[in-house]
């Protein structure tokens, strides 16, 4: 397995340790327009090697070439949103960083699953099915692990229990487009609904939907990774693994909970090659609405980027 995670930034140096402690791939390539960053990063990852008992070739480049043959290339290359700077101008600006990763990292790996991470998350995936002609089931997009992996925090802090007992699915698109699918949040089989008042649970949902802009606000420069770099290796596991197991992921639509033609975070299946199956859950009205209203945000979003992406 050769896994190349494209952008050697905070999420693309995150997510490559958390691969290789999980001994997920035998060779990793980290690639970012920086060499100096892509290698001394890898370094350092490869110099854990030892004391994190994996036994991953690690490397970095700014040389696509090295990417070659990759099974999985993972997109982490551009910018997070600045001050002043609107939803449109980011994917403008990271579109085009995204088209030319994907492009380039393509041409050296026909064969390779794209997992985008790259914000507007669901527009980067879209844009790049648009413009690869890849089949759906080889572009996926990480953002509902994230988001669901926030809430069953916040959840279980509420409730004091161990964060893995509580089950979420946040769905839609990412960040404030998410749509929490309440009525399958439950600790230890019961309902969430059951054991928060709808005043709590509306809290919950707005500091998750918030989630990314309270680490920033922390931050001061730079946004989550830590969270961000084991949701991408959770993904990467059940596809190196096979594990056909359910998870929230950013996929494409096609008729799935009624909405077509579009990308947005889905309950799948991830085996070998990627996305296997959409599961359709039986979600109440009001969650498949809120899935519905958020993907139509997605669509809309995705429809002014190729306003001004298609001018160029
Ligand atoms: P960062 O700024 O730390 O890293 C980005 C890296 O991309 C930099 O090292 C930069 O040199 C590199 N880069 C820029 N243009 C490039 C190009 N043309 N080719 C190769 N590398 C290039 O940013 P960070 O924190 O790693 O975030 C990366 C992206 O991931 C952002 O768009 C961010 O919003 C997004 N993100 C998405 C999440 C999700 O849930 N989908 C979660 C967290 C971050
Ligand atoms: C987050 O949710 C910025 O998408 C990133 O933290």
């Amino acid at each position: 397995m050769k896994i190349s995670v494209i952008g050697a930034g905070n999420v693309g140096a995150t997510a490559a340790k958390v691969i290789a402690d999980r001994n997920l791939a035998e060779e990793l390539v980290l690639l970012d327009i920086d060499a100096g960053i892509a290698r001394g990063k890898a370094l350092d990852i490869a110099q854990s090697a030892p004391l994190a008992d994996f036994d991953a070739q690690v490397s970095g480049t700014a040389d696509y070439r090295d990417t070659a043959g990759s099974d999985l290339v993972i997109i982490t290359a551009g910018m997070a949103r600045k001050p002043g700077m609107s939803r449109n101008d980011l994917a403008h600006c990271n579109g085009k960083i995204v088209r030319s990763a994907v492009s380039e990292a393509l041409a050296r790996s026909p064969d390779a699953v794209i997992l985008m991470v790259t914000n507007p998350l669901d527009v980067m995936a879209q844009l790049t099915l648009r413009e690869t002609g890849l089949p759906k089931e080889r572009v996926i997009g990480m953002a509902g692990l994230l988001d669901t992996s926030r809430f069953r925090l916040f959840a279980a802090r509420e409730l004091d229990v161990p964060p893995r007992d509580v089950e979420a699915l946040v769905l839609g698109g990412h960040g404030d487009l998410m749509a929490p699918c309440l009525s399958l949040a439950a600790v230890r089989g019961r309902p969430l609904r059951e054991l928060l008042s709808p005043e709590k649970l509306d809290e919950l949902v707005r500091r998750t939907r918030d989630g990314g802009a309270e680490i920033v606000n922390l931050l001061k420069t730079g946004s989550a990774y830590y969270a961000p770099g084991e949701s991408i290796a959770e993904m990467v596991e059940a596809m190196v693994r096979n594990h056909q197991k359910v998870l929230p992921c950013t996929a494409y639509l096609e008729g799935e909970y009624g909405i077509s033609g579009v990308y947005c975070g889905v309950p799948c299946v991830l085996g070998k090659g990627g996305l296997t199956e959409i599961v359709e859950l039986p979600l109440d009205e009001a969650d498949v609405q809120s899935l519905r209203n958020s993907a139509a945000q997605v669509r809309e979003h995705y429809e002014s980027l190729l306003k001004t992406i298609d001018r160029e």
